[in-house]
Order: C-alpha cells, then sequence, then structure tokens
C-alpha cells in the first residue's frame, strides 16, 4: 500500500488567499513525489477554489444527500466537488458537537454510499489510557461506527481508519510509535474479527497526533501503519512538505 498522508487544516487559514497559499505551496513542494497518496482537508468553503493538482477531502459531512437541514452539507456535494476522502469522527466534532457513536455511523454509511473514502477517526482520551482502557475505547468507536456496514459494502468503501490519541493532538507529545503500533494491531484484529482477515488487511491504518517532520517516518516503518493524519504541520507548507517526503518508497513493516 502506498503510504497516505492527510492533511487536516481545521479551521485555518482564514482567508481564502491564505489557503490558495498553502495549497500552491504544497502542490508544488510535492511535484515530483511518486508513491505517496497526498489529500488535502481544508474547510468546506475552500474546496471548489483551490484548483486541481492534489486529491481533496472534506472534515465532516452530513448524513442525508439534501433536504430541509440548515447548514450541513452533503454527501453527494462533496462527491460533486471532486472530493475523493471525508474525515468522520474527529475528536474535535465528538467534543464540541456532540457527535455520538450513532452519528458516526450514519455519516459513514452516507459516506460509503456517495463514493467518498471515509477516514474514521478513532482515539482514547488521557483518562481511558491511564486507566488502561484504551482497547475498549478504541473497540467501542470501531464496531459502532461500522455498525451494518456489511462486508461487501466496506470491502469497496475505501475506508481508512485513522488512529489519533485525543491526548496526542496539538499537545505536542506524539504517542510513540511502539505505543501506536499496539493501537493500530488491536484495531486491524477488530477489523478482522469484524469482517476476516482478509478485509482488515486492506484497509489503511493511519496515526495523527503531533506529527512533525521528525517523527512522521517512524510511525509507517516503526509502528506499521499505513500513513499519517497531519494537523498543525499541514499548515506550514515546508514541514508539510518534509513529512510527505519522509514517507516516500516506505511500505509498513508488517506487511
Ligand atoms: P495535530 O497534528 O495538530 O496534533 O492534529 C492532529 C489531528 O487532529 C489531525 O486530524
Amino acid at each position: 500500500m502506498k503510504p497516505l498522508i492527510v492533511a487536516n487544516w481545521k479551521m485555518n487559514p482564514t482567508t481564502l488567499k491564505g489557503a490558495k497559499l498553502l495549497f500552491n505551496s504544497i502542490k508544488r513542494g510535492v511535484k515530483n513525489v511518486k508513491n505517496v497518496k497526498v489529500v488535502i482537508c481544508p474547510p468546506f468553503v475552500y474546496l471548489p477554489l483551490l484548483g486541481g493538482g492534489l486529491a481533496l477531502g472534506a472534515q465532516n459531512v452530513f448524513w442525508e444527500n439534501k433536504g430541509v437541514f440548515t447548514g450541513e452539507i452533503s454527501p453527494t456535494m462533496l462527491k460533486d466537488l471532486g472530493c475523493q476522502y471525508v474525515i468522520i469522527g474527529h475528536s474535535e466534532r465528538r467534543r464540541y458537537f456532540g457527535e455520538i457513536d450513532e452519528v458516526i455511523n450514519k455519516k459513514i454509511k452516507a459516506a460509503i454510499s456517495a463514493g467518498l473514502n471515509p477516514i474514521l477517526c478513532v482515539g482514547e482520551t488521557a483518562e481511558e489510557r491511564e486507566k488502561g482502557n484504551t482497547g475498549k475505547a478504541l473497540k467501542r468507536q470501531l464496531v459502532s461506527a461500522l455498525k451494518n456496514v456489511s462486508s461487501s459494502r466496506l470491502r469497496v468503501s475505501g475506508l481508512v481508519i485513522a488512529y489519533e490519541p485525543i491526548w496526542a493532538i496539538g499537545s505536542g507529545k506524539p504517542c510513540s510509535p511502539d505505543e501506536a503500533m499496539g493501537a493500530g494491531i488491536f484495531l486491524r484484529k477488530c477489523l478482522a474479527g469484524l469482517y476476516g482477515r482478509g478485509v482488515s488487511e486492506k484497509i489503511s491504518i493511519i496515526y495523527g497526533g503531533s506529527v512533525s517532520a521528525k517523527n512522521a517516518a517512524s510511525y509507517i516503518t516503526q509502528a506499521c501503519l499505513q500513513g499519517l493524519l497531519v494537523g498543525g504541520a499541514s499548515l506550514e507548507p515546508k514541514e508539510f512538505v518534509k513529512i510527505v517526503k519522509a514517507a516516500v518508497g516506505l511500505v509498513d513493516g508488517c506487511s
């Protein structure tokens, strides 16, 4: 599997001009990079305005395709704009917008139906980790997000799982590659339990949380994961391009 490097710009930059500048510098920087899939997830409003050249993803989506849902954006709309990916269940959406597991499950199903590749975020809080409940938290989030998603739908969905320990997000305290590897193995075991080993092995599991150019490669080579979900560092074009370049030629060591 080609490493997948996803930029989650969150609610940044604050102007269209800034967004275009950032997009174009990343595009220039990764122009000659081969064998790495780069996906940019800007705020919704910039999606149709950045121009081509890099794959796009959204940071959220609603679960219906149209109708009386003021303020929402549908999977069909994203697909129509050329989005390939959509981040679903990010911990910031769970925390600030009350997204519960049932909502995330609806969004996953809607995204798959529209032909978008969902990037499902799962991760434990600091408290869950301290109490030794990481596995329990990850399994609950994974199983409920994929409820009633059949094996045949999953196989064509292009689903990506992003392991984002909440305590590592924006904290400057990245998860160690060993711990990320443990979570990755556990998540893949859960997927194998749900869908069988064959299907589970085709799903990319990526890491997010204080990723930098310095630690980027370790999550692929040491933690055996298939890519990265990058927040803060994706707003600094030089740093993000270094992260992408760090992934060139890497394949996870577990396969
Ligand atoms: P940081 O890379 O800023 O820690 O954010 C990670 C994240 O939330 C990506 O979705």
